[in-house]
């Protein structure tokens, strides 16, 4: 059985609290058309939560930079600071939009590495190329074309073009890929928001999404690709860079090679734990429920040091 990395014994039950806390308080802000509002109750609990751990953490991908971002700004130490030295990176609240308008699937999400585990990512855009485990690697590939990377998808699986499934946001920069996945004959699953579930689903048979294609935030994308490192699934990225503002913001992170294509384990090079607790119902968690002075949430909690997929259904008190 894998043994445990030293770091890991409970810090998978710290980052479930943590996510756990942050969709409890994002509840308040499901509905109301406030999509600041929403998230800032998530960035409240969650930096309350963190500061409550043991952890030396420090904030690698957060809510932006020190002067953009009062709270979980990059760079930001949390914790007591009198344990290991922890690397986070954090959606407080992933899909602000899906929440303000009670839609499906947001999520309050982190992902914890030793220190040095994780990319930096500068808040640009990303390209991304998802599949999840049991595939040569090799199977797609981000210059791939769409259509080829369907084609040999389905040849892998032992299928047709036409059983294969990709999940995709739904944004008019989309327009071609999606006319190429359907030019192949492929079904395409598109969402509001939210790709890093969008990603995840790859992994998870139960969803039928075989492939995830497309551009959307490029820390969302370290952090799908550490969910994806817990149960061996392949991911690749490429910063998008818009203007020189971004590149600016690549270069203050560290990127020096801006057209690299990075894969999974030079995204997240450390073991990693990801957590991640519904708000609104979607369809890898439930979401928060309250009634009769209780409140529910359904996490996802996951270890690659252990291959560990845990999920937790936690009632407490109000
Ligand atoms: P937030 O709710 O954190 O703002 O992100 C939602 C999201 O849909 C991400 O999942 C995705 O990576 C990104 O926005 C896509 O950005 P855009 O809406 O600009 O296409």
């Amino acid at each position: 059985m894998a043994k445990p990395a030293p770091y890991a014994s409970t810090l998978a039950a710290d980052a479930a609290r943590v996510t756990e806390l942050a969709a409890i308080a994002s509840y308040a802000g499901i509905g109301r058309g406030d999509e600041k509002a929403a998230d800032q109750l998530a960035v409240d609990a969650m930096r309350t939560a963190l500061n409550a751990l043991d952890i030396d953490g420090k904030i690698v991908i957060g809510e932006g930079e020190r002067d953009e971002a009062p709270m979980l700004y990059i760079g930001e130490k949390v914790g007591t600071g009198k344990g290991p030295a922890i690397d986070i990176a954090l959606d407080p609240l992933e899909g602000t939009t899906l929440t303000a308008k009670a839609m499906a699937n947001a999520l309050c999400v982190l992902s914890m590495s030793p220190g040095g585990g994780m990319l930096h990512a500068p808040d640009t855009y990303m390209d991304k190329i998802a599949i999840g485990p049991g595939f040569a690697p090799g199977t797609v590939d981000l210059d791939m074309k769409p259509q080829d990377n369907v084609r040999s998808l389905a040849s892998a699986k032992g299928v047709k073009p036409s059983d294969i499934t990709v999940c995709v946001m739904d944004r008019p920069r989309h327009a071609d890929l999606i006319a190429a996945l359907r030019e192949v004959g492929a079904k395409v699953v598109l969402i509001t928001d939210g790709d890093v579930a969008g990603v995840i689903h790859t992994a998870e048979p139960e969803t039928g999404i075989d492939l995830y294609l497309g551009s959307g935030g490029a820390p969302e994308g370290v952090l799908a690709a550490s969910a994806l490192k817990c149960v061996g699934g392949h991911f690749q990225g490429r910063l998008i860079f818009r203007n020189d503002d971004e590149r600016a913001r690549a270069a203050k992170t560290g990127v020096t090679d801006l057209d690299r294509k990075y894969d999974l384990h030079e995204l997240v090079s450390k073991d990693a734990i990801f957590a991640a607790t519904g708000v609104t119902k979607g369809a890898m968690l439930d979401g928060v429920k309250v009634a009769d002075g209780f409140v529910s949430t359904h996490t996802l909690v996951m270890d690659s040091s252990t291959r560990t997929v845990q999920r937790i259904r936690t009632t407490r008190p109000l």
